[in-house]
């Protein structure tokens, strides 16, 4: 696969990953990266967005846009604690050196959509405020994008993010997750289900090579990554969200896709985020469902062994 590719972030130590190896697997033409609250606040996403584009030598040609700074009804929690007070870490990124644009990513998910109408891939590693609010503008947007892959949701596995249920995508904007959800845009959810299996260990780690700035910066993010992972769980490796989303974009065969319907939870006291998943074989048995509501594809696990192996040798590549 491959073709046009927008990739909505809120970066993020993964999402650092993510844009690494998206790169690195040299198959997408990325038209845009459109930065999101989430991980940190907006300001600070934006930021890190444009600084990893100076990194990775894409800043000419990559523009970097922000968009919504807090969810669409709720106030904003951030994930600082695992990704650091300015969510990369605190390793140095290069000062960008191109002017920052002015225009919101809420308008540029619309424009490029309509201008790549039915080839755009939209990955979606952050809370989905900026995908919602696209849509909320422009209801159409869900028949020209040609698949978003959004990495987020829980649906046999416990979530991360207190008291256990939902995942942190879907937890800080779940209100955004049932509009994206329930809007008729192709979807592919990568969670947990499928994330939680394809660990990097500190062993992987050292082998990735560090010779230049790039692979160099991102064996430092890992380094802090891998040691929240052995302080709050106690083992020594990490999960690559953000980078398995990528994957599944370009080879869907990384993962176990089951097609069904997808309900996030709003209202719930303890259930704030949860995705609750229906497969097709057992809505067949649910004849009050409405069988287009939330359709979409789920990865319920990994289909193939050692995701991160093939991470590091792309990343070393
Ligand atoms: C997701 O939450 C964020 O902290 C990560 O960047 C990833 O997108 C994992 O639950
Ligand atoms: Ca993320």
């Amino acid at each position: 696969m491959g073709g046009p590719v927008l990739v909505d972030a809120d970066p993020g130590i993964d999402d650092a990953l993510a844009l690494h190896y998206l790169l690195a697997t040299g198959g997408w033409d990325l038209k845009a990266i459109t930065a999101v609250a989430g991980n940190v606040p907006l300001p600070r996403a934006v930021a890190n967005a444009r600084g990893l584009a100076a990194l990775l030598g894409i800043e000419r040609d990559v523009p970097v846009y922000g968009g919504c700074p807090k969810p669409l009804m709720r106030d904003l929690e951030t994930a600082q604690h695992v990704h650091g007070d300015d969510g990369l870490a605190g390793v140095f990124l290069p000062w960008p050196s191109v002017a920052e644009r002015p225009e919101h990513a809420v308008w540029v998910i619309n424009e490029l959509a309509r201008w790549y109408s039915g080839e755009l891939t939209i990955v979606a590693i952050g809370p989905l405020t900026n995908v919602a609010a696209a849509l909320i503008l422009d209801p159409s947007l869900a028949q020209r994008v040609g698949r978003l892959v959004f990495m987020g949701g829980a649906v046999n596995v416990p979530g991360n993010t207190p008291p256990g249920v939902a995942e942190f995508n879907i937890y800080v904007d779940p209100e955004a997750a049932r509009i994206v959800a329930e809007s008729g845009m192709p979807f592919t959810m990568v969670g947990l289900d499928a994330t939680e299996q394809s660990k990097l260990s500190r062993k992987q780690l050292e082998n990735l090579e560090d010779s230049s700035a790039r692979s160099g910066f991102t064996r430092e993010i890992l380094d802090h990554y891998l040691a929240v992972y052995e302080q709050s769980r106690g083992r020594e490796a990490c999960a690559l969200h953000d980078p398995l989303a990528v994957a599944v974009a370009a080879d869907p065969g990384w993962v176990k896709l089951e097609t069904g319907n997808l309900y996030v939870e709003t209202q719930g006291e303890y259930t704030r985020g949860k995705t609750a998943f229906v497969s097709q074989a057992l809505r067949e048995e649910s004849p009050g469902l409405d069988p287009q509501l939330g359709l979409g594809q789920v990865a319920l696990g990994l289909a193939r062994e050692d995701f991160a192996g093939h991470f590091v040798a792309t990343l070393d590549a």
